[in-house]
Formats: structure tokens, C-alpha cells, sequence
């Protein structure tokens, strides 16, 4: 079976993909979200007031602009839907309509109506009121976030902690509702003579926002009050805590996901069984460089060594020789060895995927899967043996 090359249309999904880690679809993104933030800082800056006629024209003008962009995106995103992953056994026609009516079709929808209210608006009345519809364009920005899947994953996975500390929520409600309404609606009838009444103070008493609108005046009721600010802490700490922990879980999951897939095109990690792989793999880090950058400096103290998943990185030499090291290749190591200061400047020549693992884990590793640690030895003990061949070969000349 040959391979065949991607068609144009899934070449364009793969650029407006965004997840894709490739340095096009990067440079789209960047262009993507600079377009969104130039927008909508001209649509915030045509509600002024006092602004000249040209001023207004140029804004104008950009909100066009952006919109002629966007347009232009929601056509090529409705012709490459059938790619996606799960509409890929669906006809063309039904995979676009399903793309269409979908919350990603929606947002990149709502991205290019509010330009039609705007000019239809303009058209009319002659003013730009209708601009701030394209204040909708923000909800762009949401796509780009992948936190808003992982945040209805946790919501999802935390359920239950979710619900309990809400039920403690209400708990905490009611009871002080009704001692409040118990203690007050005597001395404030208008606030505390109602329980909807009093529950609202406990709302706002309860999730410490405090407008002090309504003020408990009876002992009873101030005392009602301080314990349920308390509480209120209490409660939103806890909420607080498990929001905290299940987004941590949640991103260790994916980085497990990511670090399965760039581990197996490091050959040292080749020859390991699953089990010792699964235990190195829950230590990498993923980590993305873009071309040119220092990624240990020669003289700083190493606390991490690094694995190229994809890319390549210039090793600066001491003695101002320089060595390539590219796909699977490792460096960083030398110093967790030696326990020195680095030996060398190591920069990305291109975009590089490294995964790094910190020193502590270096050692805890090293010390039960002594064929990784003899490898990693023997590549060290080989450069170590290259740099001082140099360096003798430098002073002689
Ligand atoms: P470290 O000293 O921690 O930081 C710089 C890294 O450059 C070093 O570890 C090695 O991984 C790498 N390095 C040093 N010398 C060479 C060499 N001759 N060939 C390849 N890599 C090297």
C-alpha cells in the first residue's frame, strides 16, 4: 500500500485545526487571535463618543476588515468538515450541516452575523450603535481555549464533590434565611419580613460579597450574620479546592496522552517494557520551542534533562566548535551526571518538541531501570571524552 499525500482540503483542515502543533497552523492561530483582538478593540473604540469623522471611518473600515477575515474562515471551516474526525463517514452536505448547527459552527456563525446588523444598522439609522454586536466576536476567543473542554470535563468528573458542597450551599441558605427572618423581620419588616427577602441577604452574606445593603440589626441576627461569613469561606474554599484538584488531575491525564505519543520516537525509550515506560512517561514534560532559542545556558546548574521528540538543537561547544542533535536525540544530561554547571549552550535551530525530565526524577529512575542510566552514561561519557579531544586539539593548534 502506498501512502498517499493529504488532499488540499485536509491539508486547510489541518492548518485550522487547533490543537495542530505545526509552525503553519501556529503562525494561523497567532494571525487568528491578532485579527479578534484588532476587531474588537475597534468596536469598543467606536462606541466613544467624541470621535472625528476619519477616526470613525478607519474603525469602520478595521471591523470590516476583521469580518471579511472571519467570513472567509467560516467558509473554508464548512468546506473541510467533513475531516473531522467524527463526521468523516458522514456525505459532505450532512457533515457541513452537521458542522454548522454544532457549537463550533454557532460561535464562527455568530463571529459573521453581527457585521450584517452592523451594516444594516449603519444602513438605516446612519450611526454605529450596531457595532456592539460585534462585541460577539469574543466568543471566538473560547475556541481557542482548550481549558473549556478540560473545564467540562472536571465539572464532569467532580460531580459529585460539585453537588455536595452546592447542597451544603443551600443547607447553609436556608437555615440562615429563616433565623434571620426569625430574628429581624420585627425591626426590618421591608428586608427580613419575607424568606425570599431574607435570602437574599444570605446570598450575598454567604458568598462574601457584602453590598451591606441589608444589615442585620438584632444580636441574633449579627450573630447569624458572623457565622454564616464563616461558613462562606469555608464553602468557597472547598469549591475552590476541588475545582483546583480536578483541573490538576485532569491536566496530568492529558500531558499523559501527549508524552505516550512524542515517547516513541525517542529510540533510548525503545527497548523498555510497557510497564517501565508507563512509570517514565508519568515523569516527562512536554514542553514546545520555537526556532532559536536557549534552552540550557553553559555554566547555569542543570535541574532537568531533555529528549527531542521533533526538531533539532545546536550544542555550543566550549572550545566554539558546535554539534546538531535532531530526532530522539538527548542532551542536559552531563551536568545531572557530573552534578557541574552545564557544559555547553544548547539553542533550537527549529521548532522543537523537547520532553524533560527533571532531575529528581533523573535520579529516582536511573536508580531502578539501570539500562536507561547505563545508556544515558555511555553517551556522556562519550561527549565528555569529544569535548576534551577538542579542547586538546584547540591548545595545540
Ligand atoms: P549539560 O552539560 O547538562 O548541558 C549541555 C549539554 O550539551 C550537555 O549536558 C550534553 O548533553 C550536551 N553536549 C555537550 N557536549 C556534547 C557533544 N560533544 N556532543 C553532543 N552533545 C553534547
Amino acid at each position: 500500500m502506498t501512502a498517499t499525500a493529504p488532499t488540499p482540503r485536509a491539508r486547510i483542515y489541518a492548518l485550522l485545526r487547533y490543537e495542530e502543533l505545526t509552525p503553519s497552523a501556529r503562525r494561523w492561530r497567532t494571525f487568528h487571535v491578532l485579527v479578534l483582538a484588532i476587531g474588537l478593540a475597534a468596536v469598543i473604540l467606536l462606541s466613544l463618543d467624541h470621535l472625528s469623522g476619519e477616526s470613525r471611518h478607519i474603525l469602520r473600515v478595521v471591523i470590516w476588515a476583521a469580518t471579511i477575515v472571519f467570513f472567509i474562515e467560516y467558509l473554508l471551516r464548512l468546506w473541510v468538515a467533513p475531516e473531522l474526525p467524527h463526521l468523516v463517514d458522514f456525505p459532505a452536505a450532512l457533515a457541513r450541516l452537521r458542522w454548522a448547527l454544532s457549537l463550533s459552527g454557532l460561535i464562527n456563525l455568530a463571529a459573521v452575523a453581527p457585521a450584517v446588523v452592523f451594516a444594516g444598522g449603519y444602513a438605516l439609522t446612519g450611526t454605529d450603535t450596531a457595532s456592539v454586536f460585534c462585541i460577539l466576536w469574543v466568543l471566538k476567543l473560547g475556541l481557542h481555549a482548550p481549558a473549556f473542554s478540560t473545564l467540562a470535563r472536571v465539572v464532569s468528573n467532580e460531580r459529585a464533590p460539585i453537588t455536595s458542597v452546592l447542597i451544603l450551599f443551600a443547607i447553609l441558605l436556608m437555615i440562615a434565611a429563616t433565623a434571620a427572618h426569625v430574628f429581624e423581620r420585627d425591626k426590618q419588616p421591608e428586608a427580613f419580613g419575607s424568606l425570599p427577602g431574607a435570602m437574599w441577604w444570605a446570598v450575598v452574606t454567604l458568598t462574601t460579597t457584602g453590598y451591606g445593603d441589608v444589615v442585620p440589626q438584632t444580636v441574633g441576627g449579627r450573630l447569624i450574620g458572623s457565622l454564616l461569613m464563616i461558613s462562606g469561606i469555608a464553602v468557597l474554599a472547598l469549591l475552590t479546592g476541588v475545582l483546583a484538584t480536578g483541573f490538576s488531575q485532569e491536566e496530568r491525564r492529558r500531558e499523559y496522552l501527549r508524552v505516550w505519543e512524542q515517547v516513541a520516537r525517542v529510540p533510548i525509550f525503545s527497548s523498555l517494557g510497557v510497564v517501565t515506560l508507563s512509570e517514565i512517561v508519568g515523569k516527562l514534560r512536554t514542553r514546545y520551542y520555537p526556532p532559536r532559542v536557549t534552552v540550557v545556558r553553559r555554566g547555569d546548574a542543570g535541574d532537568s534533562m531533555f529528549f527531542i521528540s521533533s526538531g533539532e538543537v545546536e550544542v555550543r561547544l566550549p572550545n566554539g566548535g558546535s554539534v546538531r542533535l535532531g530526532d530522539g536525540a538527548f542532551f542536559g544530561e552531563m551536568a545531572l551526571l557530573e552534578r557541574q554547571p552545564r557544559s555547553a549552550t544548547v539553542a533550537t535551530t527549529r521548532p522543537t518538541t523537547l520532553l524533560v525530565l527533571y532531575a529528581s526524577d533523573f535520579y529516582e529512575i536511573a536508580s531502578h531501570i539501570p539500562q536507561l542510566a547505563d545508556a544515558v552514561e555511555i553517551e556522556a561519557k562519550r561527549r565528555r571524552e569529544e569535548n576534551l579531544g577538542r579542547q586538546a586539539g584547540g591548545s595545540r593548534q
